[in-house]
């Protein structure tokens, strides 16, 4: 049962703050705590322990959260509580996230969910093995590379492409559940998912963060009926505070929970998902009962780079997320960034273009290496990176120009470069378990609120829209063009790493391809510049993808833009809203989650 304590505990992540001009298609991150607000915690989230209320407190100072034996860090108070019970109770990290996620799925049901996907990255405390599962939506088998093309082979705009049947892929995320929980939990499966239910049935509060980008997404999420009729009851949109009731997404649970994932696969609610994603009366999609059959979670080596002497390890391909932060980190550790400092322009242009550098391979290689070639070996072999490091060292200025490398490949194919928007909605779960487990799963629906089409009383994804539109550019293939079956090329980043063969942290963020960037800071505030995992979390973000340095608006970062446009970098102040998470393990587990979102970090 839930505990209502009442508190004054201020709440650093309660205020809205809709900021603009964005980009359209970054609205749905838009919406970023703000400090000063005065309502409580506990009102807010309709309840939390003192725990929950102490974790708070502490992220509010900017403290770390510290606990002896477990830990869960996740982007709702709610879940993280959830979690926390599956965990005193013995449970190891994997059913602890089973029960985070279905949480999630409620409560934050605009960043993952049951209609998402998600990859996780497992240490196993026993054989001292990790492991990845690539829980990743696929391509509809009817589906072909121009998918997204108008008829004349031109790409569709984005929003055109996004809201409705047609982004939807092949759901993975309850088969990943089904997974992890099959080869490392101990708890009851059925018994997982007693908190989300027990939240559906009696009504859980709306959230600020919820509340915020409900409004803000008010056209599309009104375009299809049953999505409207969930967050615009009566036409209103739920508002902060609500008393929210979803007794569909509690018959769901209770049919995955007493069957497992054959009751989401086949059956009813598969039909339901099919005749939902089928039926838009625009942009109707081609997902069917085969592809919902036949989905499988595939188990792959996980990328590990050396970087300050210890091993990064993440999610490979289908995800760009380990590739590119170990490229990055890889090339970074040629060069001494702990005699520089965290505000310091030269810090940023040695990251800065590490990053474009990797990002240029991440456009030209990086795709489902399942069904396109790709040289992942070469691409995080230290000597490539020693000759990408040589470029940066070449010079005191930015990078004139940035161009793919050549990395070690025993393989002959021309590809084209690609860029493919990934918009920041995605949410991070890191456990660390009380026998040594660790955890780190990014799990999302792709943009807020995903293809905006809701059923069974949850949303589905868009993760289509994560392929190139363009199949090839002047008769050259793009690797991560769209074909039947194939995963879209993520950039999620989930990350254990480890020092001397043992766990040293856990983390990850949502924020489309800029997850990238957030997460190999985090790990450089930590080891270059000995940040604890809350310190690393708060630092002002600097990002660069395709060339622009996008700056933290608001933040001690912004008097870096003057220096940085004097080394020849276009700079953009903006929001960066990431939500990592963070445990870090020594001998203590110290807990982090990021200022700009409502997330926790809780232990014992
Ligand atoms: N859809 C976000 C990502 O996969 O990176």
């Amino acid at each position: 049962m839930r505990t209502v304590i009442l508190s004054t505990v201020s709440w650093l992540g309660l205020g809205l703050m809709v900021s603009g001009p964005v980009w359209a298609q970054d609205a749905a991150d838009a919406v970023a705590p703000e400090a000063g607000s005065a309502a409580a915690a506990g009102d807010a989230f309709g309840g939390l322990s003192e725990a929950a209320l102490a974790a708070i407190e502490a992220k509010e100072a900017g403290r770390p959260v510290e606990a002896e034996n477990w830990m869960v860090a996740a982007a709702n108070p709610l879940a993280v509580e959830a979690g926390a019970r599956v965990l005193r109770e013995g449970g190891s990290a994997a059913d602890a996230m089973v029960a985070v996620q279905s949480v999630l799925g409620l409560v934050e049901p605009q960043s993952s969910g049951l209609g998402g996907g998600a990859f996780l990255v497992w240490y196993d405390a026993t054989t001292g093995a990790v492991t990845t599962l690539d829980g990743r939506e696929t391509a509809p088998l009817e589906a072909d590379p121009r998918y997204f093309q108008d008829e004349n082979g031109e790409p569709l705009g984005f929003w055109d492409a996004v809201v409705g049947g047609r982004s939807v892929g092949t759901p993975g995320t309850v088969r990943l559940m089904e997974e992890a929980h099959r080869r490392w939990g101990r708890a009851n499966w059925g018994g997982l998912f007693s908190e989300a239910i027990e939240l559906a049935e009696q009504g859980f509060t709306v959230s600020p963060r919820l509340a915020g980008l409900v409004a803000g997404d008010a056209e599309r999420l009104q375009r299809f009926p049953a999505t409207a009729e969930y967050f615009f009851p009566e036409g209103t949109a739920i508002a902060e505070g609500d008393i929210k009731v979803n007794a569909d997404y509690a018959a769901t649970l209770r049919a995955i929970a007493s069957e497992g994932s054959t009751a989401f696969y086949t059956g009813e609610i598969a039909a339901d998902i099919v005749r939902a994603v089928r039926g838009t009366e625009t942009n109707a999609g081609l997902l069917s009962a085969t592809d919902l059959a036949l989905y499988d979670v595939i188990e792959r080596a996980p990328v590990c780079v050396t970087y300050r002497a210890h091993e990064v390890c993440g999610m490979g391909p289908p995800s760009s997320g380990a590739l590119t932060v170990g490229q990055i980190l890889g090339t970074l550790d040629y060069f001494e960034l702990g005699a520089l400092g965290p505000l310091q322009a030269e810090s940023w242009r040695l990251i800065g273009d590490a990053s474009r550098l990797a990002f240029a391979d991440r456009g030209r290689y990086m795709a489902d290496s399942d069904f396109v070639p790709m040289p992942t070996e070469g691409l995080v072999d230290p000597d490539y990176l020693s000759e990408r490091a040589a470029l940066i060292e070449a010079t005191d200025v930015a990078l004139e120009s940035v161009a793919p490398g050549q990395p070690e490949w025993d393989h002959a194919m021309r590809l084209a470069d690609d860029i493919s928007l990934e918009l920041p909605s995605t949410s991070h779960i890191s456990i660390v378990d009380g026998d040594g487990n660790a955890l780190s799963m990014t799990t999302t629906i792709e943009n807020g609120f995903g293809s905006r089409v809701f059923v069974r009383g949850f949303l589905l994804n868009n993760e289509m829209t994560d392929f190139s539109f363009r199949s090839h550019s002047d008769g050259v293939p793009i690797a991560n063009r769209l074909e039947p079956g194939k995963r879209p090329r993520s950039s999620m980043s989930p990350t254990i790493v480890l020092k001397d063969g043992a766990p040293v942290m856990v983390l990850g963020s949502p924020g489309g391809s800029r997850i990238i960037g957030y997460v190999a800071q985090a790990i450089i505030n930590q080891l270059d510049w000995g940040m604890d995992p809350q310190e690393a979390l708060a630092a002002p973000h600097l990002v660069n993808r395709f060339g622009t340095m996008d700056i933290e608006a608001g933040t001690a970062a912004e008097g870096l833009a003057e220096p940085l446009g004097a080394l020849g970098f276009e700079t953009n102040l903006r929001d960066l809203t990431s939500g990592l998470h963070a445990i870090t393990i020594g001998e203590t587990l110290l807990g982090g989650a990021d200022p700009r979102r409502e997330g926790i970090a809780l232990g014992e």
